[in-house]
């Protein structure tokens, strides 16, 4: 693995800027809930199908690489008892925070997001309700960086029953080598027979946040699967969005999303 390539992500990400963040991808055009056709509901969609067969489920699941957002844990929540955010820079722990303490709308919209989720998931549950259900399940937001060997540290002494990740390993990762070698590390925080939740940009090479431009190691369906095999995962479901023109708004060169679910071998 090159550390320089790993330390010059590190230095890029710190003019990272999370609301021309959540602006570039959780605004319209990509987060237009009239259609799955659009990324952001295609996303919700594969969420919610697999959460819905009510096998992931346990004490504690951890997001790898959080963010700023939020939407990835909405049909999680149902499942698990604690739900653990984490990321790499404090502004975006921050947003994460503001979200949760916050009554009146001073961070980002999430309840388009919420209440769409509501729809799909199909059980009537009110948006309020969930976004209630959520906070409370909240319960750490913890710093991580997915190069190191033990992703958090000395933060959490059990391994998690299941993880998700969104648009993380692949956007911090200089290479293949890096790639491999972080699902490797954040590996180890998942119980054996524990499941991966991942979402990721496809043949991407660089992204904007602000001052921010962000390089991403592009990586095809087939590099992901190996990935995975590598690591010692059985992959349950593979799905795959090819980015349509109109959504190619200048904000990043993805070609498309994958969405995996895979299984630590027991
Ligand atoms: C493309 S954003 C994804 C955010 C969010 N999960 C989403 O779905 O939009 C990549 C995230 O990885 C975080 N990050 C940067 N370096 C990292 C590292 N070494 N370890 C873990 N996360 C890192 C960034 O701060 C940023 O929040």
């Amino acid at each position: 693995m090159s550390a320089a390539g790993v330390t010059a992500v590190a230095e890029s990400y710190q003019s990272f800027n999370p609301r021309a963040y959540l602006q570039n991808n959780y605004t319209l055009p990509r987060a237009n809930f009239t259609s799955e056709e659009y990324a952001v509901p295609w996303k919700l969609r594969c969420l919610a199908d697999t959460f819905a067969t009510g096998e992931i489920r346990g004490q504690t699941l951890i997001d790898i690489g959080t963010g700023p957002t939020i939407y990835q844990l909405l049909s999680a929540c149902d499942y698990f008892e604690e739900i653990v955010a984490t990321d790499y820079l404090e502004v975006n722990r921050a947003e994460i925070r503001c979200w949760l303490s916050s009554k009146s709308s001073v961070g980002f919209d999430w309840s388009p997001f919420i209440k769409h989720t509501c729809k799909i998931e199909g059980k009537g549950e009110a948006w309020e309700e969930k976004e209630q259900k959520l906070k409370k399940k909240l319960k750490k937001i913890l710093p991580i960086d997915v190069h190191q060997p033990t992703p958090l540290g000395s933060s959490l002494s059990e391994p998690a029953d299941a993880l998700i990740s969104a648009f993380c390993l692949e956007a911090v990762s200089p290479d293949r080598q890096s790639f491999d070698q972080a699902l490797r590390n954040v590996t180890t925080l998942l119980k054996p027979g524990g499941h991966f939740l991942m979402i990721g940009a496809l043949e991407e090479s660089f992204y904007l946040a602000g001052e921010a431009k962000l390089s991403v190691v592009p990586v095809t369906e087939l590099d992901v699967k190996e990935s995975f095999d590598k690591n010692g995962y059985r992959i349950r479901d593979f799905r795959s969005y090819s980015m349509p023109p109109n959504l190619m708004i200048g904000v990043d060169d993805v070609k498309g999303i994958f969405f995996v679910h895979a299984q630590k071998l027991a």
